[in-house]
């Protein structure tokens, strides 16, 4: 594909799983992001980029900040592959279908990288972190231009220099942990609603899961540094904020220097004036009595609580290393409730685990009759190459695998049914985003419990708190009516 015989060694930095385990000791350290090279800041000026992501709230995030350094450079967005000089792909590594989807799309570049070899063809996220990955783009996808991880997106103008001048595929992938990296560009995609980093990567090391190595080791950002990110938020008119962690529990351990958790966060973020906030994802293990008391203060903090359980039954969060039990996991969900009344609880289930029986199956589908979620995710169990659970012996077949997934979906479907239906007739806050998606006469917006709600009102209240009763409550969403304030 044109590329002449690749040199990697000059930038190619490989990933590597077992270096990524070994977790350092070494204090984080916290940098400025540094401005863009003086050749690289007007490299963009009349030229587009097209960003395609993958994954949860953190890649939606990371491209906030991929797009704020583009911009920076005088790059300005399109929708449209044709128009694009640049297009990345933002990835997700979590499940194998996320990556397939992924491989497909690039698959589908080919035949527009021959016809425009100019186009700079990029992957990062968190597959790029995945050696098997990183090879496989080498082997099969070698019209690829660029592929750089999730711990150096600070350093895109100077790759982005390095993938226009050089006729090689530009690799630089960090598999040691991150640095902080404050101050970065970031174009936020919504005027409502921002997301906030508290911290970055994952120790805990769950059985399945990729993300402790795609994302590097537990690293808190400064409470002063999150906290003025909110306040200015909240000064630009921002209404709502979501605290972003993969363990937001787990925020501040790694402080040396200061004893200062999640719970003094939340405690410190609730006397900012901004109408919400919210925070994913919470791990059971971590949450504390302290915690449920500073949340259940209420105000800007909303009383929603995605709190992942995984699996009902104590013997396979064991084997997924989850290090609590059904039992705990019960427990700390009726302290919630006690400490919360009105809570809406929503959580991540995984089926088919290696060697989890129909019991344990069962143990979950009772585990979620029992807590009365308002939704779930779930999933198919997807082996991650790397991983702990890929070497279990995975013996439940895939039919049994899907229709474990059918059953429980049709359970939580029926109690998110019956929890909407108890809103007949409540009147609800909703912040208004917009109009609703199937029909521009009718504006959508969520609840303090981030249900979503379709109601009929005028184009005005977008970007504004309006009372709704709802008087059609579904499965999935709620339609309801504005209520008109009467002044008598
Ligand atoms: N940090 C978050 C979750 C991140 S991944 C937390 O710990 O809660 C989001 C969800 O994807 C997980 O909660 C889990 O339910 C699911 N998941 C992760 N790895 C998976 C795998 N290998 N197969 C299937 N589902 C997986
Ligand atoms: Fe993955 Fe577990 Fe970390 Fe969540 S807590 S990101 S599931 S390892
Ligand atoms: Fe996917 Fe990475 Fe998020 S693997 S779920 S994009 S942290």
């Amino acid at each position: 594909m044109g590329k002449g015989t690749v040199d990697f060694s000059k930038y190619f930095q490989p990933p590597n799983l077992k270096e990524a385990k070994k977790r350092g000791k070494e204090e984080t350290r916290v940098l400025d992001f540094d401005t863009i090279p003086d050749d690289m800041k007007n490299i963009g000026e009349g030229k587009f980029y097209l960003l395609k992501t993958y994954g949860c709230q953190m890649n939606v995030h990371d491209s906030e900040t991929i797009a704020g350094i583009l911009e920076n450079m005088g790059y300005r967005p399109t929708e449209d592959e044709h128009q694009a000089d640049i297009i990345l792909f933002n990835t997700c590594a979590i499940r194998e279908n996320a990556e397939d989807k992924v491989f497909g799309e690039l698959g589908h570049m080919k035949p527009l990288k021959r016809e425009k070899p100019d186009l700079i063809l990029g992957v990062c996220g968190c597959m790029s972190q995945e050696e098997s990955v990183v090879n496989k783009i080498l082997q099969k996808f070698q019209y690829v231009d660029l592929i750089f991880g999730t711990h150096n997106i600070h350093r895109l103008p100077v790759l982005l220099r390095d993938a226009l001048y050089s006729k090689e595929m530009v690799v630089e992938v960090w598999s040691k942990e991150g640095d902080i990296v404050e101050n970065m560009p970031k174009v936020r995609q919504d005027g409502l609603k921002a997301w906030v980093n508290i911290m970055y990567g994952c120790d805990k090391f769950c059985t399945y899961c990729i993300v402790p190595y795609t994302r590097g080791k537990e690293r808190s950002r400064q409470p002063g540094d999150v906290l003025a990110e909110i306040r200015e938020l909240a000064r630009k008119g921002y209404k709502e904020v979501t605290l972003l962690g993969q363990n937001v529990n787990a925020y501040g351990k790694d402080f040396q220097d200061q004893h200062y958790d999640f719970a003094d966060l939340m405690n410190d973020v609730h006397k900012i004036d901004i109408p919400r906030v919210r925070f994913t994802t919470s791990h059971p293990r971590d949450f504390d009595d302290r915690l449920i008391e500073v949340l259940a203060q209420g105000g800007n903090l909303v009383e929603h609580i995605h709190l992942p359980v995984q699996s009902g039954s104590s013997e396979v969060l064991k084997r997924m290393a989850r290090k609590y039990t059904r039992e705990h996991y019960l427990e700390l969900v009726e302290k919630i409730k006690k400490a919360i009344p009105n809570v809406s609880l929503t959580t991540d289930i995984i089926v088919g685990f290696p060697g989890e029986t129909e019991e344990q199956f069962q143990e979950t589908l009772s585990l979620v009759e029992e807590v009365q979620y308002d939704s779930a995710f779930t999933f198919i169990y997807s082996p991650r190459h790397g991983t702990p659970a890929a070497k279990m012996e995975d013996n439940v077949s895939e039919e049994e695998k899907k229709d474990r997934l059918q059953r429980l979906m049709d359970l939580q479907n029926e109690i998110s049914r019956k929890k909407n239906e108890a809103l007949k007739g409540q009147v609800v806050e909703v912040l208004v985003e917009g109009e609703s998606k199937n029909n521009p006469d009718v504006l959508s917006g969520r609840t303090r419990t981030n249900k979503l709600v379709n109601f009929k009102g005028p184009k005005s209240c977008i970007g504004q708190f309006v009372d709704v009763k709802i008087t059609e409550p579904q499965t999935w969403t709620l339609k309801g009516e504005a209520v008109v304030k009467t002044h008598v």
